[in-house]
């Protein structure tokens, strides 16, 4: 039986680095693609030749050329620009509209049945043009925020109370970045609520870092986003993929009525498969929650607004 193969368009630092988690998992080939010459072949054959040292057997190779990546199970996109000084959002979004609808249009061509995973920026409104430019159903194009998310939670919750971040969970909702919705009492120490363990103050100065999460990585670097969390986050969306594991984890998705919205990409709880998105979970919100998804979802739809046509 072949080896899985996975995609990763964009040989930056979230791509390479996500080439790179895949690949020592052994879980499957990685093909790693660029606009850049070059720049892939490079970071490939660097890739490929550190696995004697770490002790994997994956494929790593390098292209330009869509023809390589045919047959991939799964397409990871994290090709595009970062927010330049002087440029808007809605440059940006723009910018990265058009490099996300030719580099799916290229990829869904060679791999028809592949699943499709986006990373790129503004996140909800690239799986949007993703979903269009590969004509594939919503199970099969998901967005990558979620896990990221309530990764950062997580990491400040365990911080707060001194202990291990594999025993806290986390739950959000919502758009990726600044109108995401933190649901405390989802978010647990070892099943407590860290409502049971925190103020009401604290859990608000945690959610807020959450929400400024990116922002504060982007402050400390100066040149750059974060990498090593996002690559991390898609490193166990495919794994879940892969594996079939059915993990429950937020991810953005085309919603069909569920949490009260239609036809709008925004973050949910989602069952991860070998179909891709095997079903979105549904919990009751309160008002509270349900006016914060209801800003969140349509902050979204305002960027939506302003893709091109
Ligand atoms: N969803 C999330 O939570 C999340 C987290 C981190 C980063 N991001 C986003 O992921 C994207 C990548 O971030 P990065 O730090 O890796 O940026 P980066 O600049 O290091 O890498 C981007 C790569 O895309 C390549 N590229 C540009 N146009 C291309 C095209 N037409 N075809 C193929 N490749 C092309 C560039 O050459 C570059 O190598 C950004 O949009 C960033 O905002 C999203």
């Amino acid at each position: 039986m072949a080896r899985h193969k996975v995609t990763v368009i964009g040989a930056g630092n979230v791509g390479a680095t996500t080439a790179q988690r895949i690949a020592e998992t052994g879980l499957a080939d990685v093909v790693l693609v660029d606009i850049v010459e070059g720049l892939p072949q490079g970071k490939g054959l660097d890739l490929a030749e550190a696995a004697p040292v770490v002790g994997h057997d994956a494929r790593i190779t390098g292209t330009n050329d869509y023809a390589a990546t045919a047959g991939s199970n799964i397409v990871v996109v994290t090709s595009g620009l970062a927010r330049q000084p002087g440029m808007s959002r809605d440059d940006l979004l723009s910018k990265n509209a058009s490099i996300v609808k030719s580099v799916v249009e290229q990829a869904a061509r060679h791999s028809p049945h592949a699943i499709l995973i986006v990373v790129t920026n503004p996140l909800d409104a690239m799986c949007h043009v993703a979903m269009k430019a590969s004509g594939f159903p919503r199970e099969r194009v998901i967005g990558m925020a979620g896990v990221l998310d309530s990764a950062r939670f997580r990491t400040f919750i365990a911080e707060e109370l001194g202990v291990s971040v594999v025993d806290t969970h986390a739950f959000v909702l919502g758009g990726h970045g600044d109108t995401m919705v933190p649901l405390a009492r989802y978010s647990t120490v070892a099943g407590i609520p860290i409502t049971e363990l925190l103020s009401r103050e604290r859990i608000e100065a945690l959610e807020t870092r959450t929400r400024n999460g990116g922002a504060e990585v982007v402050a400390l670097l100066k040149t750059g986003s974060a990498f090593y969390a996002p690559a991390a986050a898609v490193a166990e969306m495919v794994d879940s993929i892969l594996l079939d594991r059915r993990r429950v984890l937020p991810c953005a998705v085309l919603l069909d009525g569920e949490y009260g919205t239609k036809g709008l990409f925004v973050g949910v709880p989602v069952v991860l498969g070998e179909r891709g998105m095997e079903r979105v979970i549904e919990i009751k919100l309160t008002a509270d929650e349900q006016r914060s998804f209801n800003a969140s979802a349509a902050s979204v739809q305002e960027l939506v607004d302003k893709l091109p046509a």
